[in-house]
């Protein structure tokens, strides 16, 4: 019995895919198609695909062609199932021609043809494509321009920013620059607000009138008020409006607090997360603090995500201690944050004016998790214990600081309709609550 193996991600099968395996199948007697597991395909950059993997198994399972289906985890993994199946050939489209010919130590490889004219890439692309604005100075939405570049089914229309001249140079393609930001709602399907805080819910609420989606860096806004007022006008408008932390939708972090949720330390009883950056408050210039981000809004929605998402929003009671450089006291260069659970407690340390170390301390009742600076954009952490022969590190693939995989999730929520899971309602609203805390000196301590 001749036995044949291909590969391939299979999303939104199509007729290419079709060709292939019958070919494949006609090179022998039993076909073994290895259907590439999700987090495969993010770590090798394919962060597009569609359907989850137990749906492409059932598409390539529904065409009777398959004798076996099996999922390919690991990269190195093909020589293990050559070997394990005892695999005469291995077949794979002629896109990967040459690739693959390190396998011919091990059995017969051969190249189909690639059908042309249908990817699953362009299946993807023709879809609704989301027409996205961005709002901010250049500094705050260059990141999100390139980044949009690797996510399919978004397409940057234009921008509403402060320095046109830097942007056009290094975007080319955006054609539509503008000051009127109006014009650009009236151009776009949704738009990533990045501008100050203080602007965020006038930005937001004419996004939402005029049915925009939104993605909005955190904090949402200033008080609680105005949140619950934004949250329900964008049901009632049908629209998507989602929290921008990166750190979020980054697959270690996202992993470590899942993990964490398992009980992988015990019970959690401390989380206590630093995030500082001297970058835009350099050599003491204190100046035109009107139009930066205080420590606050900057670092408190990043270094309180792990806070609220494994203690959740219901604390006991919390200290803002903070250190101010302006006399209105709004701009804080420094602030701690103690939080008081019934059964935990937490803390974060900020700054803007200050430094330390950027690391994220996890601590439960069986070992601990320890995350090195900078923590916000990891793609390792190591879970420790007493014995220290238990001590496990774990890596993730972490592209684009995890603003692709943001962008991916926003389009995701765009098309299904549903806001995304990575960050619940409740804890964007607890990020908020801090922050009007903060504005209006409640549990706060001057330094
Ligand atoms: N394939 C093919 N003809 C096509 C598309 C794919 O023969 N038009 C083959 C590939 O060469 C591969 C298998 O089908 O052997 C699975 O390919 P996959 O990467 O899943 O499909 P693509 O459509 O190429 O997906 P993408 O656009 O995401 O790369």
């Amino acid at each position: 019995m001749i036995k044949v193996i291909t590969y391939g991600t299979y999303d939104l099968f199509h007729y290419g895919h079709q060709r292939l395996l019958e070919r494949a199948k006609a090179l022998g007697d039993y076909l073994i198609v290895g259907v590439t597991a999700d987090d495969f395909d993010k770590a090798r950059g394919k962060i597009n695909v569609e359907q989850s993997l137990m749906e492409r198994i059932e598409a390539v399972k529904k065409t009777g062609l398959a004798d076996e289906v099996i999922v390919e985890e690991y990269e190195g993994q093909k020589i293990d199932d050559i070997q394990r199946y005892d695999i005469d050939i291995f077949a794979i489209g002629t896109d990967w021609e040459g690739k693959f010919d390190y396998l011919k130590e091990y059995c017969k490889v051969v190249y189909l043809d690639r059908t042309q004219g249908v990817s699953s890439t362009d299946l993807r692309a023709e879809k609704n494509l989301v027409r996205l604005g961005l709002v901010g100075k250049y500094d705050g939405i260059r990141k999100y321009a390139a980044e949009c570049a690797y996510v399919n089914g978004l397409n940057v229309e234009g921008a509403c920013v402060d320095d046109k001249i830097l942007f056009r140079k290094e975007f080319p393609g955006v054609q539509f620059l503008t000051d009127d930001y109006d014009e650009l709602l009236g151009r776009v399907d949704a738009v990533y607000i990045a501008s100050h805080p203080s602007q965020h819910y006038m930005h937001i609420k004419r996004a939402l009138l005029q049915k925009k989606h939104v993605l909005c860096e955190s904090p949402i806004v200033l008080d609680v008020v105005q949140y619950e007022e934004l949250t329900a006008l964008a049901k009632e408008q049908g629209v998507i409006l989602m929290d921008a932390i990166k750190t979020a939708y980054s697959m270690a972090y996202n992993r470590l607090i899942l993990l964490l949720k398992g009980g992988k330390i015990g019970r959690v009883v401390s989380v206590d997360a630093t995030c500082t950056s001297l970058t835009d408050l350099q050599n003491s210039d204190y100046k035109d603090l009107g139009s930066k981000w205080n420590t606050i809004c900057a670092w408190g929605p990043t270094a309180m995500l792990p806070v609220f998402q494994l203690l959740g929003p219901e604390y006991k009671c919390k200290t803002i201690t903070s250190s101010f450089i302006d006399e209105e006291q709004h701009f804080d260069i420094f602030t701690k944050i103690a939080f008081v659970y019934d059964h935990a407690v937490a803390s974060i340390k900020i700054g803007k004016g200050v430094k330390s170390e950027g690391e994220l301390i996890i601590s439960g009742t069986q070992g601990y998790v320890y995350v090195p600076a900078p923590w916000w954009k990891t793609d390792f952490f190591e879970i420790r214990y007493e014995d220290s022969n238990h001590n496990k590190r774990y890596f993730y693939q972490l592209d684009g600081e995890g603003i692709r995989y943001e962008l991916v999730q926003f389009v995701k929520a765009i098309e299904s309709g549903r806001p995304s899971f990575y960050i619940q309602a409740a804890t964007s609203k607890a990020i908020v609550q801090i922050v009007e805390n903060f504005y209006h000196h409640v549990d706060m301590i001057t330094i």
